[in-house]
């Protein structure tokens, strides 16, 4: 059951250029929430702007969380004027975690952009839950955009850098990074960046034989599952509709069941 709650903001910090990372006091919320599932921000008291934003958790401590964002409009240049002290109102935890399952050798995240936000828990709970240790291709436009490598490489974890420009790692996109892991059924690939990106890492993961769950992304009013405002078109029949909704069937979705065609 997802809490409303007050929450003091203990940091909000410029990671890299209009990137930031903002972490909130949050017990109550915390103790339910899980990698892959995502909160609703009210950005200011009133009508303007009018709807929350959803922000995955990137993430979860015992008192709170934190969220990774990116500056896109609106609302996230608000929260990137807040500091410690001031208060948000939070709605969450929201929508279903990532699976983890035991049974895959290999546990692979792709991240383009700001997909990078839901990873750092995802690679905690893999460690602490699965005791294994991830891998991870972190794709973005140009170096200064590459979030996490610390985090990811304090896990252990083999890190793989890919960009647009070639100004670190490998120049390409986010799936030829995930090529170059050779990716087969003893994999399980985690997915997060925007349609195009996870249109593509799926295409590899169904070659290959790897499942893929991938974290979607879609414009949101209620977030719980009742506006039907984030609908992605599906290959599945849900309650006589060939839709799912993001926020509440999802944001984590095994790919087979995206109907990628229509994206
Ligand atoms: C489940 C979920 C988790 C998310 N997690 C994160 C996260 O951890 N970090 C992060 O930076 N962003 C995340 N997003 C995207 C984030 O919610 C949007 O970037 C944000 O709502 C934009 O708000 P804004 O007021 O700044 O921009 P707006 O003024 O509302 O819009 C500016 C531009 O952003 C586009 N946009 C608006 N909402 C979304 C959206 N939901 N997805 C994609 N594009 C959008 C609009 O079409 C427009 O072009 C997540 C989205 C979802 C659905
Ligand atoms: S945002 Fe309302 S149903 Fe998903």
């Amino acid at each position: 059951m997802p809490h409303l709650a007050d929450c003091r903001i203990m940091s909000n910090q410029e990671i890299a250029p209009e990137h930031y990372r903002l972490t909130l006091h949050a017990p109550q919320i915390a103790a339910e929430s899980a990698a892959g599932q995502f909160c609703m921000i009210e950005v200011r008291p009133g009508y303007a702007p009018f709807l929350r934003r959803p922000m995955s958790f990137e993430r979860i401590f015992n008192d709170g969380f934190s969220i990774l964002y990116r500056v896109q409009g609106e609302g996230t240049r608000l929260m990137a004027m807040m500091s410690s002290g001031q208060v948000l109102n939070i709605q969450g935890p929201l929508g279903k975690p990532f699976p983890l399952n035991p049974t895959y050798q290999r546990h692979i995240l792709v991240a383009g952009g700001i997909g990078i936000a839901p990873f750092p828990a995802l690679g905690d709970a893999i460690v602490r839950t699965l005791g294994k240790t991830p891998e991870i291709v972190i794709a973005a436009r140009t170096e200064r955009l590459l979030l996490c490598e610390k985090d990811f490489r304090q896990m252990g974890c083999r890190v793989h850098f890919v960009t647009d420009d070639g100004s670190a790692g490998e120049k390409g996109l986010a799936s030829d990074g995930l090529l170059r892991l050779n990716p087969g059924p003893d994999c399980v690939v985690y997915a997060c960046g925007p349609m195009p990106m996870l249109k593509a890492v799926h295409a590899v993961c169904a070659a290959r034989g790897a499942v893929c769950y991938a974290s979607l992304e879609a414009e949101m009013a209620c977030g719980d599952g009742v506006c039907l405002g984030c609908v992605v078109e599906s290959n599945v029949e849900v309650e006589y509709e060939r839709m799912v909704r993001v926020c509440k069937d999802g944001p984590i979705f095994d790919t087979r069941i995206i109907r990628w065609d229509a994206y």
